[in-house]
């Protein structure tokens, strides 16, 4: 018998992924540059066990059997046997997986992408596989090869049919951008969206501006973005940012027939943001926006409780702070009667944002050593 148990962060895509040129890799139209957030705050964990004892591959998703039959994930697990080291019998071995997000999954948060890298990354470790596993992460979720590693990471579309270029890789750690904040505003939405997988197929298919947006924008945007990080650069970080977000949104429409992630609430977030800035004469938050409403703001150590007071007037909670405020805590400030009178929105009705999650930029997939910390049993039986 052998056991692991990992952890592996969420990203958060500034220049955004959508759209594949090959369905089966999951190779993507164009490059894509995330941010990945601090483990401590929302990660997958996952423990793999092998024994000769198993009669069958097993997997729990937060709680409930899944069905292994899934074609990504025998994607995953054929690759990483290919690569595992010679010799090593623990590959012939059955296993059993319990993973869980310490995070709603019905957020909407990018769960897939920590979910699948924390699986590859897991597995990775039982078969002592050596060198870039992101192109393994890459087949679960094509966004998943971009959590692997912390700190700011580019996931390069490749150029080879087989897909063996289309890796991840950081550009920036850690501790290159430490005032970096980011703030998730998770809005109350309860209609049925489709999932990334579905929607960039369509848009593939349909969108002559998905086409124009990888053949003549994002290389340029991606040059741009990774000199702004480098140079702490806010305002053109901030700016592409946005933009990017914008038009993958636009693309959304675009698609035929449309489909549309963002919803009312998630629009006056973006007129908020944008009067905020245009208060300042610059850039001082960034949005972006993935495959649902929930708002992603990038900013500035400094700007957060100035830009939490701001949210909190505009959108009135009655929720009670311990629930409503997650991750690193916000300190309180009070506004400015100056921008109170200069942000011309008016207040919203109460309950609109659920809660606010801060964090900051974190290290990528880990091993958790203690024991303690398996999600399965000796008998491989979730805990
Ligand atoms: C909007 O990685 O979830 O979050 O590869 O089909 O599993 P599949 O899609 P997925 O798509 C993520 C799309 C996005 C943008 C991004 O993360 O870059």
């Amino acid at each position: 018998m052998t056991i692991v148990t990992c952890v592996a962060p969420v990203n958060m895509a500034v220049i955004k992924y959508w759209g594949k040129r090959n369905e089966d890799l999951i190779l993507p139209l164009n490059d894509s540059i995330s941010a990945t957030f601090n483990v401590e705050y929302m990660r997958a964990k996952t423990t793999v066990m092998a024994s000769p004892t198993f009669k069958e591959n097993k997997i729990w998703l937060n709680g409930k059997e899944e069905s292994f039959e899934n074609p990504r994930l025998l994607h995953c697990m054929k690759e990483l046997k290919q690569r595992a080291q010679k010799g090593n019998d623990v590959i012939n071995w059955n296993i059993h997986v319990c993973s869980e997000n310490n995070f709603p999954t019905a957020a909407g948060l990018a769960s897939s992408a920590a979910g699948y890298a924390c699986f590859v990354y897991a597995v990775a470790q039982l078969y002592a596989v050596e060198g870039d596993i992101t192109g393994i992460a890459r087949k679960g979720s094509g966004s998943a090869c971009r959590s692997i590693s912390g700190g700011w990471v580019q996931w390069h579309m490749g150029h080879l049919n087989d897909g063996s270029d289309s890796i991840a890789t950081q550009f920036a750690s850690v501790s290159h951008w430490t005032e970096m904040r980011i703030l998730t505003l998770v809005v109350n939405d309860n209609r049925k969206k489709y999932s990334s997988t579905v929607g960039m197929r369509r848009s593939t298919a349909t969108s002559s501006f998905l086409k124009h947006r990888a053949d003549s924008v994002v290389t340029e945007r991606v040059l741009n973005i990774i000199k702004a990080i480098k140079e702490k650069d806010f305002k053109t970080f901030a700016e592409i940012t946005m933009r990017d977000s914008n038009q993958f949104h636009a693309i959304c429409l675009d698609t035929f027939p449309p489909f549309m992630y963002l919803n009312s609430v998630s629009m006056t977030i973006i007129e908020l943001i944008h009067a905020y800035n245009d208060f300042y004469g610059t850039p001082k938050v960034a949005y972006t926006f993935d495959a649902g409403p929930n708002a992603c703001l990038f900013l500035l150590e400094a700007d957060v409780p100035e830009v939490v007071a701001l949210i909190q007037h505009i959108f009135p909670s009655d929720v009670a702070p311990v629930e409503y405020f997650k991750g690193i805590p916000v300190h309180h400030q009070n506004l400015s009667q100056e921008l109170k009178a200069k942000i011309d929105i008016p207040k919203q009705n109460k309950g609109l944002i659920k809660y606010i999650f801060q964090t900051d930029v974190g290290e990528g997939a880990q091993v958790v050593k203690d024991e303690n910390e398996h999600l399965l049993n000796e008998s491989g039986i979730p805990k």
